[in-house]
């Protein structure tokens, strides 16, 4: 494929106007092979339909003719967009200044003396021409780099927007037209944090806009509010640049973005750590209390095994014992030493059965049971407590409680702890408060551990309530009364087992059970089960 030469551009066009055909001819002549094409006119109208058709560069004008003369002429092509851009040289025998400043005005770049002289007019010609020449590539340059910035404006996702130096907006891209919910007409020309109509202008930004022009800063921000038109706000993240140079601060350039997407997809990544947080701390307590669980266990097993190893001695010393106080002479000094070592081998066995007690995997044997029944059955069996203590009974039994599947020997064990517990705090004088109702779970009641437990808002459960006046639990206490082998009460009084034991049968009957005191003094121990859907 051959290729074309690179076409040089066309000749440059010189136009020169005179109403004398002799000034004409020697103009010709002295700028005709200078590498410009030359153009004639006669008169004044002449020369305005040739620069309206051919647009010379440059036009050599006679002041002095008759009919349009040369002021006019220039008058007229300075008015036209078409013909504006050619550069005038008057011709003029006038040496008049006044004539001449207003050859200038009407936008003569220079004058030529007639009669002219040959090198001066060719050299005014060459130098005018190559100023036209930098002008026109100066303007196309111009006119690229704007179209430019209108195209990469155009692109942009970001709104952009100028102001010039008193807030006034010289500029403004679609994207930030279309946040704004302002036409480019309705922006361009305002000022930015003027009201117009009782509507403000991006009143947000705008302020920020002011401080830059007044500082000559350049700002951003990142969490900025952006109010458009209709008086919505979302959230922007911006940068103000001031503009001008040296120092003068001739406006400002601002570019934005809505990032209201971003902000939500941060809120969103914040919820879903904050739940992360929330389940690693959930996983956290439920580690906690496998591993509490395993301890409790191995203890158990512990336990089973010491027991076992000792309860066999145990009984051997029992046997001992038994022969001894049958074949020993009956003296006051044996009897007491016998006495006191069958009462610790009764002890040794108590803990015995304890821990085995603890230990034991139980096996519930279930039957249909009335709650009240067993509480009832269990208040007997330590009523000669209560009355050796003095401790007066309150009972308040709700008839109304359904009957549950329930191990009654395990449960009265259960009970018989509690009142023997709460024998031991009164010690004398005081009140144990029996209560048992059929209610609803209220959900303000409902922690995680009930939940944990299965119990549900709303639905229906038994509540036990064991009350007494003695002094609650002692502080520090509160964690740790269901630990096995827990005890407040002096060595050999307590196996600190009681409580645990409780606990495990209410778990095996998929109960709950709380210690807490209460505030008018004593503690309060709450057991729950789970009723019957329709029991209320
Ligand atoms: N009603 C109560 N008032 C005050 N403290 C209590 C009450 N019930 C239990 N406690 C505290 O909890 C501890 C553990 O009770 P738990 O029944 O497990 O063992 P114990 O009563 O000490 O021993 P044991 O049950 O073998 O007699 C008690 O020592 C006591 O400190
Ligand atoms: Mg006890």
């Amino acid at each position: 494929m051959t290729q074309s030469p690179a076409s040089s551009p066309p000749p440059e066009q010189v136009l020169l106007v005179d109403d004398n055909a002799t000034n004409l001819q020697m103009l010709f002549h002295t700028l005709k092979g200078r590498g410009y094409k030359l153009l004639i006119a006669g008169s004044g109208e002449q020369a305005l339909s040739i620069a309206q058709k051919a647009h010379p560069a440059l036009m050599l004008l006679d002041i002095m003719m008759p009919g349009m003369d040369g002021f006019k002429v220039c008058e007229r092509l300075k008015n036209d967009p078409q013909t504006r851009d050619v550069t005038v040289i008057f011709l003029s025998a006038l040496t008049d200044t006044d004539d001449k400043v207003r050859g200038f005005r009407l936008g003569a770049v220079d004058f030529v003396s007639k009669p002219f002289q040959a090198g001066e007019v060719t050299a005014r010609v060459d130098t005018h021409l190559k100023i036209h020449r930098l002008e026109q590539n100066l303007a196309r340059r111009n006119r690229e780099l704007e179209l430019l910035r209108d195209q990469i404006l155009r692109a942009m996702r970001e709104g952009v927007f100028g102001v010039d130096g008193a807030g006034r907006v010289i500029f403004v891209n679609h994207a930030a037209a279309q946040m704004s919910g302002w036409t480019e007409g309705e922006l361009v020309g305002r000022i930015l944090d003027e009201a117009h109509n009782g509507d403000h202008l991006l009143p947000l930004l705008g302020a920020e806009v002011r401080k830059t022009l007044t500082d000559a800063r350049m700002r951003s921000g990142e969490q900025a509010r952006f109010q458009s038109r209709d008086g919505s706000t979302f959230p922007v993240e911006y940068s103000i640049a001031p503009t001008g140079a040296e120092g003068e601060i001739t406006g400002a350039v601002v570019v934005f973005k809505d990032i209201s997407e971003r902000a939500r997809a941060q809120a969103e990544l914040k919820r879903i750590h904050e739940a992360l947080l929330n389940s690693h701390q959930d996983l956290q307590e439920a580690q906690m209390r496998l591993i509490q669980a395993a301890k409790l266990e191995s203890v158990g097993r512990l336990a089973a095994g010491v027991a076992h190893e000792v309860k066999n001695p145990l009984a051997v010393i029992q046997l001992g014992l038994d022969y001894l106080s049958n074949s020993l002479p009956e003296d006051a000094v044996t009897a007491g030493v016998l006495t006191d070592m069958a009462d610790a081998v009764t002890r040794a066995d108590t803990v015995i059965m304890g821990l085995l007690d603890f230990s034991r995997e139980h096996r519930l044997e279930l039957k249909e049971t009335g709650l009240n029944e067993v509480i009832r059955d269990s208040l007997q069996l330590v009523q000669h407590e209560l009355t050796q203590h003095n401790i007066r009974l309150e009972l308040d039994l709700d008839d109304c409680i359904p009957r549950l599947g329930l191990d009654p020997n395990r449960m009265q064990q259960v009970f018989i702890n509690l009142f023997m517990n709460a024998v031991h705090a009164i010690e004398k004088d005081g009140v144990l408060r029996v209560e048992s109702r059929l209610e609803t779970l209220e959900p303000g009641n409902l922690d995680k551990h009930l939940e944990s437990e299965g119990f549900q808002a709303d639905k229906p459960v038994i509540r036990v309530n064991v009350e007494d006046t003695a002094c609650g639990i002692e502080s520090g206490g509160e964690d740790k009364v269901f630990d096995p082998f827990f005890t407040t009460k002096p060595t050999g009084e307590g196996t600190g087992l009681g409580l645990s034991v409780t606990q495990n049968i209410i778990k095996l009957h998929r109960g709950s059970i709380r210690i807490r005191n209460r505030e008018a003094g004593g503690a309060a121990v709450t057991i729950l089960f789970k009723a019957a859907a329709g029991s209320r």
